[in-house]
């Protein structure tokens, strides 16, 4: 068997079950030591990703703004139907100088409530993937594509991608990151405008105004489905590597 990807979590993990199993979730190996040796995690299928396909085109949100105004913009949108369902505007959380962004598809019900992006099932795995990797949560900008929840965490529309679209750029464009992480397809597909599958994103350096772009499996998908968790897995080591050569 590989050690090649293995992490040992005793000091880390042992105490908390559940970031094992997210961990796994991830596709890092977890060997865990017990009293008569250690044991290999199961790994288990994957499924594809259902996520829409669809990609953005910009809207006029001036990127020169500050914190404040982009605030007012987005709590005060009316751009398109989700403003009707909202809760409340999830515009993001996390440093504001962060070196590393990450950018999710959009805010679901429980992040409608909360007003905060990634609190959910998919965020703990978001943040144990970000652990791995050395990076506390409130160490990262933490995104996404749509600010306001769909409703039944239905895929965003093309025209819900566009009203949205400058405040993400505003976004960038005030964190300066160093990388900025893709989650997902979607995320992936308005960052990068290409409809292309995540198979031909992952694995690769973009770059957005000379930023570099890593394409990451969303959480949700590898809760879901866990085939592709070590390809996940590389993927935050590539970035890790690309942000390290910065
Ligand atoms: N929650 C988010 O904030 N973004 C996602 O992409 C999924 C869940």
């Amino acid at each position: 068997m590989s050690y090649l990807f293995c992490v040992y979590t005793v000091v880390f993990f042992m105490d908390n079950s559940t970031r094992l199993q997210y961990l796994e979730a991830m596709g890092v190996d977890v060997w865990v030591p017990r009293e008569q040796g250690i044991i290999e995690v199961e790994r288990k299928q994957a499924v594809d990703e259902n996520v829409s396909d669809e990609s953005p085109a910009h809207n006029s949100v001036s990127t020169n703004i500050g914190w404040n105004e982009l605030e007012r913009q987005v709590v005060e949108c009316k751009k398109c139907i989700l403003s009707e369902s909202r809760k409340q505007v999830v515009l993001g959380e996390g440093d504001k100088n962060a070196d590393w962004m990450l950018v999710g598809e959009a805010p679901n019900h429980e992040e409608d409530i909360a007003g905060k992006p990634f609190v959910a099932q998919s965020g703990f795995l978001l943040t144990e993937m970000l652990r791995a990797i050395g990076i506390q949560r409130n160490e990262a900008y933490i995104t996404n594509i749509i600010k306001c929840s769909p409703p039944d965490n239905k895929d965003p529309k093309v025209d819900e991608l566009k009203s949205c679209d400058g405040y993400l750029k505003a976004q960038i464009a005030l964190v300066k990151p160093k990388i900025i992480l893709a989650v997902g397809r979607v995320a992936a597909h308005a960052i990068l405008e290409t409809k292309k599958p995540i198979s031909e994103l992952r694995g690769i350096v973009h770059s957005l105004n000379d930023i570099p772009v890593i394409v990451v499996y969303h959480p949700a998908y590898l809760l879901r489905t866990l085939l592709e968790k070590r390809k996940a897995w590389q993927d935050l080591q590539l970035a890790l590597k690309i942000y390290q050569e910065k």
